[in-house]
């Protein structure tokens, strides 16, 4: 075949960089990079000065004539936001055009509805940049792992917090100085609030659990805080009771999901969560994110690598577009899809009411310097079922006292409840924080 497959690029900010880069200097790649050709390119500003030289006739300021152009056989979308991005993807899905896209806002929310489409028009939506960056997770989640049971998901999928976080615990950083670094470095969302709040992590966990469970979950029902409450304090604390502090994602069978149900109950939250410093995931740093798989019979496996900025993402784009290509190439007919390629739902999943799931915990009180008060809160907490795993007493003065709980894995109810009583102790000044652990 000595025709290229035309690419429409919509988006031409770091991550379209990024990829324009690969296309136009295939040497050293794989051959089918040589393959594909840039075709048009769509982008808000005209007059923006760009990192790539693009042929200005290539380029239009109307997303839609690359879409709808002859010559673009598959549109990347790598242009972020809800709409138009939502509306392009669906309008190339139904002239029959495959779709690579790194925007999980959009598959985290409309998903199933963009994956329909494509199935009814016989063409493939590939996400593996929307998740991890560089790191292969989608297609071995899809395709690798397929003869497993996933029992469960954990990760550190935002790169921006996870740089943040790791620069103010190792450097004691100023949060919005890193932040404004990890802004210019690439890695934020064009709202950064996505980033810190939690929500860009939430998008993925919700895109990872529907592909490792089998059913979509309602993107809505993801518990999700994320770092901007975060204290230095609680930061120093854990590292001294030998922890860590990562934004973790994580979504697993709830004890009581059988397969057998017709819709599997899931765990699923975003929050910073203490690790302990032998857990894998605590030695992820800066913009690094890591994935650990549990599944039956595999065990354990860490996919783990940069998980944002214009190089790891443009290579996640360009293993969708090579995926394309190849298929294209070998001409195979565009309505039989490859079943582990393509997406759907097997069985129907939910998102498990809070209070009955499990976890173990980090609580930290200031409470007065008097006796008795350690002994009133133990009380508490065994009247509520909640065993304590570890109680420390930390910097007391005649200002009080703070104290700080590790407890063992307990339902999530029990704890709320025991809280609830310790607040009202005569002794109990604050509830400084509560942090999930693992
Ligand atoms: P970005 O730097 O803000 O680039 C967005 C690009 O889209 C810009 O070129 C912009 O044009 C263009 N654009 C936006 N709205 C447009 C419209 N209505 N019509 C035409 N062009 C439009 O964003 P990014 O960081 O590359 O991210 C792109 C997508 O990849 C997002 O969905 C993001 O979540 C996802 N992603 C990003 C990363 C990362 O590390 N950055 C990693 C994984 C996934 P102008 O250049 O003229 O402004
Ligand atoms: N803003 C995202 C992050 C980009 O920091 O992880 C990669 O999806």
């Amino acid at each position: 075949m000595n025709e290229k497959i035309g690419i429409g690029l919509l988006g031409l900010g770091t991550v379209g960089t990024g990829v324009a880069q690969i296309i136009s200097s295939p040497e050293g790649r794989h051959p089918l990079v040589s393959k594909i050709q840039l075709k048009r390119v769509a982008v808000k500003d005209l007059s923006k000065a760009r990192a790539i030289s693009i042929p200005p006739q290539l380029i239009t300021q109307d997303p839609l004539e690359v879409v709808e152009d002859p010559s673009v056989e598959l549109v990347v979308e790598v242009m972020g936001g809800i709409e138009p991005a939502k509306s392009l993807i669906l309008k190339a899905i139904k002239s029959g055009k495959s779709v690579v896209t790194a925007n999980k806002a959009v598959i985290a929310r409309h998903g199933e509805e963009i994956a329909s489409a494509a199935n009814e028009a016989g063409v493939y939506v590939l996400i593996e940049a929307a998740v991890g960056g560089g790191i292969p997770i989608i297609e071995p989640l899809k395709q690798s792992l397929g003869g497993n049971k996933i029992k469960k998901v954990t990760g550190i999928i935002n790169g921006t917090t996870n740089y943040i976080l790791t620069r103010m615990s190792k450097e004691n950083a100023d949060y919005s100085v890193v932040l404004k670094e990890a802004q210019e470095l690439g890695y934020a969302e064009a709202d950064p609030m996505a980033d810190v709040e939690g929500l860009d992590a939430a998008d993925k966990i919700s895109i990872l659990s529907g592909l490792a469970f089998g059913g979509t979950i309602n993107r809505s029902s993801v518990p999700t805080k994320g770092i901007s409450t975060l204290q230095n304090r609680d930061v120093e604390y854990a590292n001294k009771l030998g922890y860590e502090v990562k934004l973790l994602a994580i979504a697993e069978r709830t004890e009581k999901a059988k397969d057998s149900d017709p819709s599997l109950s899931l765990a699923v939250r975003v929050e910073p969560t203490l690790l302990p410093r032998e857990h894998p995931l605590s030695g992820v740093n800066g913009v690094n994110n890591a994935i650990v798989i549990e599944g039956d019979p595999i065990g354990e496996v860490m996919f783990y690598g940069p998980g944002a900025g214009a190089g790891p993402t443009a290579s996640a784009v360009v293993a969708d577009i090579l995926n394309i290509a190849g298929i294209k190439i070998m001409g195979t007919s565009d309505t039989d899809l490859d079943p582990l390629l393509s997406a759907f739902s097997w069985r129907k999943c939910h998102v498990a009411e809070t209070r009955e799931t499990l976890q173990k915990n980090y609580i930290r009180l200031i409470a007065k310097d008097s006796p008795g008060v350690i002994g009133q809160i133990g009380k508490i907490f065994g009247k509520n079922t909640v065993s304590i795993e570890s109680i420390v007493q930390f910097d007391a003065s005649d200002s009080g006292a703070e104290i700080v709980v590790i407890t063992h894995e307990v339902n999530k109810g029990c704890i709320s409840d025991a809280l609830s009583e310790i607040k009202n102790l005569n002794e109990v000044k604050k509830l400084a924080s509560h942090i999930s652990c693992l």
